[in-house]
Parts: structure tokens; C-alpha cells; sequence
């Protein structure tokens, strides 16, 4: 069902300049978006430039963990395109906890980087997808904020945070007529799981995810998971005794 079709619209995109935000940026040019690309690295951003045409994506390099740059790109973006329909926040990273070395810093990276990024993001656009007449948020956020895994205590904590100010803010915005839709994915190979050192099962492309993203945005989908049979899997797992969920979980424990 293509509720929102994204043909026309003027789309921003952070994370762009690879993995899953660059695979979203080509999958909505080729269904007839206007993107505007964001990330640190500009010469990906470029090369995406270059790949999809210049009348239809536009690099926008910004730092998205700093509030300042969040609303510098959005007045570039009202300068360039007039507006800004719809926000894809995708930008982020990941660090995994040693317990043996709790670490506060690594909590306060991973805060900033994507949690504060998104809420500097929401800060910037709210104003342009207010004067939107077909406004949509989309956040990302991940499976992994369904409940608690091993050596996610910071990344984990970020996306379930994302998770639940998204769920909040949808209700706030209801009545402004803006939609809002949090993304869940499940493994996806991009340069971030490629760092990973443990197995990620039914671990699908970028193109892929990709596909999935903009067909749930097209339908106007509160939650966007994917791939099904893990993101489902882990919701039930979500609903066992919390001592079953131990017992399983402790088997993903590597021993230092
Ligand atoms: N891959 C998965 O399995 C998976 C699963 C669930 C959720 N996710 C989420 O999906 C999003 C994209 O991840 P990915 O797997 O595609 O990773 P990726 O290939 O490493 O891409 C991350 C993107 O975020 C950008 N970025 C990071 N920090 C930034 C900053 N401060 N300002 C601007 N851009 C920044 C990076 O660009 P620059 O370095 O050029 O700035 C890059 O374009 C992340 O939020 C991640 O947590 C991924």
C-alpha cells in the first residue's frame, strides 16, 4: 500500500555517505524523490552526487552531533529546495562495552553520536516539516531496543532511547499531521557489522534494507523491522521468563 509515495518529495538524508543512509539516498532518487545527502565524509557524498545526478540529490556535508551544523544544513536545505518534506535521521555508530573495563566515555560517545545527533536533528527540521503539507519523521533506531544483549549497555541503550522519544513524539505530533516512523532493522551488512566479530543471523544487503525502508515510509509504517523472521523472533524472545532470557543470552557471553 503506497499511502505516501515519495515521488516529489524533498527528502533528507543523514548517514548518506554509506551503508544503509547511501543505499536509502539511491532507493529514493530512483523512485522520484529530491535528496539532499548528509554525512561528515564529502567525497562519498560526491560520488553519490555523481551517481544519482545533481538535479536529484544534493550533498549537504554536516556534523550531525553538533546542534549548531544540524541547523545550518536545514537553512541550506530551505535555501536550495524551498522546504524539506521528509527527515531519514540515520546517522550513527556503534561501540560495544567490555564490562571488565566499564567505561563511562563509552557511553557519552555513543549518547552523542546517536542519540543527541537525533534529537539536535528533530531540533533543526521540526520547524520545515511544519510548513510540509505531507510532513514525515523517520528515525533510526534498531532491534536491539527491544531488550537488553550482550556488550550493547551503550549502543543499545541509545536506540531503545531513540525508540521511545520517537514513540513519544508521534503522539505529540498527531496533531500537527506529522507522521513519524521508527526504524528497527535486524543485521545488515554495512562497513558498521563488518566490524562485528560474532555471528549476526539473517544478515541482509543494504539495497535491501534499503527497499524495505522506503516501502515502509511509502506506507506510512509507525514501525519499520526488517527482516521479519528476526525482528519477530526477537519480540517473542522479549516475552519469555526473564530467567529463560538469561540463560539463553549468557550463551552469546564470550569468555575474556
Ligand atoms: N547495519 C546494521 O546492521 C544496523 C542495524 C540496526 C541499526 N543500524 C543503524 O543504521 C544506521 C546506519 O548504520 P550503517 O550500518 O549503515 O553504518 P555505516 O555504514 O557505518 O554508516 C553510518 C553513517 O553515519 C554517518 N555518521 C556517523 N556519525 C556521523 C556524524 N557525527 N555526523 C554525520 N554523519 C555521521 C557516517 O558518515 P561519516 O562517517 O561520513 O560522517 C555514515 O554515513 C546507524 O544509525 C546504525 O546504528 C544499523
Amino acid at each position: 500500500m503506497r499511502r505516501h509515495p515519495v515521488n516529489g518529495r524533498r527528502v533528507w538524508v543523514t548517514g548518506a555517505s554509506s551503508g544503509i543512509g547511501r543505499a536509502v539516498a539511491v532507493e529514493l532518487v530512483r523512485r522520484g524523490a529530491t535528496v539532499i545527502a548528509s554525512a561528515r565524509n564529502e567525497s562519498p557524498l560526491h560520488h553519490l552526487v555523481e551517481q544519482c545526478g545533481g538535479d536529484r540529490l544534493a550533498a549537504v556535508p554536516c556534523d550531525v552531533s553538533d546542534p549548531v551544523a544540524n541547523r545550518r544544513a536545514a537553512s541550506e536545505i530551505v535555501g536550495q529546495f524551498g522546504g524539506l518534506d521528509v527527515a531519514v535521521l540515520n546517522a550513527g555508530t556503534c561501540e560495544y562495552v567490555e564490562v571488565d573495563r566499564f567505561d563511562s566515555a563509552v557511553f557519552e560517545r555513543t549518547m552523542r553520536s546517536n542519540f543527541l545527533s537525533m534529537v539536535y536533528g528533530i531540533e533543526a527540521v521540526l520547524p520545515l516539516l511544519r510548513q510540509s503539507p505531507a510532513p514525515h519523521l523517520v528515525g533510526m533506531s534498531s532491534t536491539v531496543a527491544y531488550a537488553g544483549l550482550p556488550r550493547a549497555e551503550a549502543y543499545g541503550a541509545s536506540k531503545a532511547a531513540i525508540r521511545y522519544l520517537l514513540e513519544s513524539l508521534r503522539i505529540d505530533l498527531y496533531r500537527l499531521g506529522i507522521t513519524v516512523s521508527v526504524v528497527c532493522p535486524g543485521f545488515v551488512r554495512t562497513p558498521l557489522t563488518d566490524r562485528n566479530d560474532f555471528p549476526m543471523p539473517f544478515r541482509i544487503e543494504a539495497e535491501d534494507a534499503a527497499r524495505r525502508i522506503v516501502d515502509g515510509i511509502e506506507a506510512g509504517k509507525a514501525e519499520i523491522h526488517f527482516p521479519k523472521r528476526f525482528s519477530l523472533a526477537f519480540k517473542l524472545l522479549t516475552l519469555l521468563p526473564t530467567r529463560l532470557y538469561l540463560r539463553l543470552c549468557a550463551r552469546l557471553v564470550r569468555e575474556p
